[in-house]
């Protein structure tokens, strides 16, 4: 048992209390910051005066000889350490004898660890924003390419009115714009450096804090020390980003699944990205998208956990925030894999635009174009909606669309109705027509695409 802290005490740590208490198993995904945090202190210390530049060397030295054992596997981070902190330090000391000792001056693992984390949650908010670029450029690219694919609307899942997959992929392009939105403005709140913030109470040696800060790619150092070693709001904020970008994947899931299903066949997934099962030779599963969808739960988990473990803390540390690791690094593991499997996934898969089409066709997805047509026509709304109404339940009765009906059946319902109609309510005229902007129509997605090439050229 490797600790840094043995001097008070008289008697081992239990056994199973050392266990429950070390980090080790997990805080070793975070050896690199704490190594390149342990240069910048060094660095600092030796402009300070509190290290001679020799020892400066020797630790700086040996802390980039650790990295490099670490990374060539020649340096195995084992369960002897208690934690990352200790290993690094402690194989310092091994290395380079005293000069070792003296890296912690002016340090403690409290304003270490609140570091290491910030520096890996940066990397990572960073790492998650690219696969939601590469998102998103696939998402485009679909959009670009599906412009006059016509397909039905839906609100209540029943058809509502005529779309295309370019407007409708559109809509989840603006969702995960937001998301990265959201990842730059919590890393811009969250980029201060919480080094020289000590155990909770700053420290008397002469640190230049701005200057580490500076050093590790900061905006500065954080203010308040207490605040700084007890802060993981940007763990929270990032783990509430993450939960709604699974939100949002989610979402994509449950309609590419049901688009997917022997009933809708709007899309057919690739065989790379779905699963046979054992008993059924028939069947071709939607399991990655099933799987995106589910993990979104487990994300969700890590939110809550992180917002239930901080509510009751008291200022400053408590040992409580060590549990802000694991689910953080599992949330994050998943994310990108999602975000990943599902661009994979959409790049690879076959939208069946006849199929598609045919079904916005059927389900009176232009009743309400044809209540439009009779408002030109000079009737009031209303009594338009009253009209088309009438009209659906005839055709229902004939089990026909409003487009099959003859010009004379048109004029029983309102004699207003001349042969125009069938231009009026043609589907893809339907879609045509609307041009506000944002709605589907030719003129408005060119504008939307142009706005979204733009955006992913500028980020
Ligand atoms: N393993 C600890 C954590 O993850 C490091 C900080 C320990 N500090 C202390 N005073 N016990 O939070």
């Amino acid at each position: 048992m490797a600790q840094l802290w043995g001097g008070r005490f008289t008697k081992e740590t239990d056994r199973l209390a050392y266990q429950f208490n070390a980090s080790i198993t997990f805080d070793r995904r975070l050896y690199r910051y704490d190594i390149q945090g342990s240069i910048a202190h060094a660095n600092m210390l030796a402009r300070q005066k509190v290290l001679t530049d020799e020892e400066r060397d020797k630790i700086v030295g040996g802390l980039i000889e650790i990295l490099k054992d670490v990374e060539l596997g020649n340096l195995e981070i084992t369960d002897e350490y208690e934690d990352i902190h200790s290993f690094v330090e402690a194989n310092l000391i091994d290395r380079i004898g005293d000069a070792g000792k003296k890296l912690h001056t002016g340090r403690s693992r409290n304003d270490q660890v609140a570091l290491d984390m910030r520096l890996y949650v940066r990397d990572e908010v960073d790492a998650v924003d690219d696969e939601l670029r590469e998102l998103l450029t696939e998402i485009l690219k679909i959009m670009e390419e599906n412009v006059h694919t016509y397909m039905p609307g839906f609100t209540h899942l029943q058809k509502a009115q005529p779309v295309t997959l370019s407007h409708h992929f559109g809509a989840y392009f603006e969702m995960f714009r937001r998301d990265r939105g959201r990842l730059s403005d919590l890393r811009r709140r969250m980029n201060f450096c919480p080094l020289g913030a000590g155990a909770l109470a700053g420290t008397t040696y002469p640190l230049d804090r701005r200057y580490t800060a500076d050093k590790l790619g900061f905006d500065g150092p954080t203010r308040n020390s207490m605040d700084s070693v007890s802060d993981r709001d940007y763990v929270i904020e990032f783990l509430s980003a993450l939960s709604m970008i699974m939100m949002h994947l989610s979402r994509f899931c449950e309609e590419i699944i049901t688009w997917n299903t022997n009933e809708y066949r709007f899309i057919e997934l690739d065989d790379a990205y779905s699963t046979g099962i054992s008993i059924m030779p028939q069947k071709k599963n939607p399991d990655i998208a099933e799987l995106v969808r589910g993990k979104t739960g487990r994300v969700y988990g890590a939110l809550v956990q992180m917002l239930t473990t901080m509510k009751g803390l008291p200022l400053a540390y408590n040992k409580d925030m060590q549990e802000d690791k694991e689910l953080t690094f599992d949330a994050i593991d998943t994310v990108k894999g999602c975000v990943r499997l599902f661009t994979g996934m959409i790049r690879t898969a076959k939208f069946r635009s006849d199929v598609m089409e045919q079904s916005a066709k059927n389900g009176f997805t232009n009743a309400t174009d044809a209540a439009d047509y009779l408002v030109e026509k000079g009737v009031p709304f209303r009594d338009a909606h009253g009209i088309v109404g009438r009209m659906v339940l005839y055709c229902i009765d004939k089990k026909c669309a409003l487009d099959d009906l003859s010009l004379d059946e048109f004029r029983s319902f309102s004699p207003v109705i001349g042969d125009d109609i069938y231009d009026a309510i043609g589907m893809k005229n339907c879609v045509e027509r609307r041009n506000t902007t944002g709605a589907p129509g030719e003129k408005a997605m060119a504008d939307e695409i142009a706005e979204c090439r733009r955006y992913l050229g500028g980020h």
